[in-house]
């Protein structure tokens, strides 16, 4: 596996690197508070998963490079910000095992270094000069965030596999939906090679934010960055649990989980164990590769070049993954 994830990685080296620079470009005029906070989430590092796709997909249909950085530099900032927030709204205080800004800084102080990242990141993609792609942009941003407050808002009445997909797509398929799209219409204006990009980018995102939930339940903590099953903890049904609910309907510990009922840190401890006993890790990961099959399948018609086989391996690494 390490082989496959370092050939693809590889082959976008040196643009990732222009891209770490965009992301910097710009500090040093403002607070230097802010510019502190940028770096400290730069240099925590990430996979940097979503500006690979966007580069693979932007130089595989020909785009111009500075282009396709500079969009490359616009997602991962919009997905940086998404964090920052999100790592506030959710409580968190450990990402990518270093403290989140919200562990040292007051809330205040929190939102608005994500919205000055948010600022920063839309003004990346107008300076790809695509009024389309700004367009795409802003409707991502507005999906991540009203999936967000729906997940806030949350009830359990419904279809949970039905809300569990729309929470996927909100907060982690669209943006790398927008990698594809974007990053396409930046090289062609030929529909049908920026529709299957777009699909693609859907398809990758859906296998993606699978394996995290099952990472969540089944990964090792320290590679993984943040404390294990805090998903559940956090009364999040994701689809690790969704499977084992059509399994055991009647588990209790489950039944008021799903009543919203406190359950104790024993309750809690055996409910995780049971789950991932019960194969639901499994079926969740059988899933994941359906999606990044259909993501493989989107390629079919696509130059056939390293870029294509890159993202070809892009798409299996996210199911074979372990950060
Ligand atoms: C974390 O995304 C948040 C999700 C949407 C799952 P990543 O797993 O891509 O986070 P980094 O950027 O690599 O840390
Ligand atoms: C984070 O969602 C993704 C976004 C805010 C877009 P989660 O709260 O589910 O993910 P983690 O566990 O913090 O990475
Ligand atoms: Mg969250
Ligand atoms: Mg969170």
């Amino acid at each position: 596996m390490l082989a496959t994830t370092a050939t693809f990685f590889e082959l976008v080296r040196d643009r990732l690197s222009q891209v770490e620079a965009r992301m910097r470009a710009g500090s040093g005029k403002h607070h230097p508070n802010t510019d502190a906070a940028i770096e400290h989430l730069l240099a925590s590092g990430g996979k940097r998963i979503r500006p690979t796709l966007a580069l693979l997909a932007g130089e595989m249909l020909g785009a111009e490079t500075e282009r396709t950085v500079t969009l490359a530099a616009s997602i991962e900032m919009l997905h940086t910000a998404t964090l920052v927030h999100d790592d506030l709204i959710d409580g968190s205080l450990l990402r990518r095992g270093l403290p989140t800004l919200n562990a040292q800084w007051t809330p205040g102080a929190t939102v608005l270094t994500g919205d000055y990242i948010f600022a920063r990141a839309a003004q990346l993609a107008a300076q790809t000069g695509s009024l389309r792609l700004m367009e795409l942009f802003a409707q991502t941003l507005m999906t991540i965030v009203n999936g967000e407050i729906t997940q806030l808002f949350r009830s359990r009445r419904g279809d949970l596999r039905q809300s569990y997909y729309q929470s996927i797509y909100a907060k982690t398929a669209s943006l790398f939906e927008l990698a594809g799209e974007a990053a396409a219409l930046l090289g062609t204006s030929a529909e049908d090679s920026i529709r299957p990009m777009k699909d693609f980018g859907y398809q990758v995102g859906m296998a993606f934010q699978i394996v995290d939930d099952v990472l969540d339940f089944a990964g090792n903590q320290e590679q993984v960055g943040k404390p294990l099953a805090s998903d559940l903890r956090q009364g999040l049904v994701t689809l690790p649990t969704v499977h084992y609910l059509e399994m055991h309907p009647e588990d209790p510990d489950l039944v008021r989980l799903l009543e919203d009922a406190h359950l104790d840190s024993q309750a809690l401890d055996r409910l995780i164990a049971s789950i991932r006993s019960s194969g639901a890790i499994e079926r969740s990961l059988e899933e994941a590769g359906r999606y990044a099959a259909a993501a493989e399948a989107d390629l079919a018609t696509m130059p056939d070049c390293r870029e294509t086989e890159g993202l070809r391996q892009l798409a299996r690494y996210t199911v074979q993954r372990s950060t």
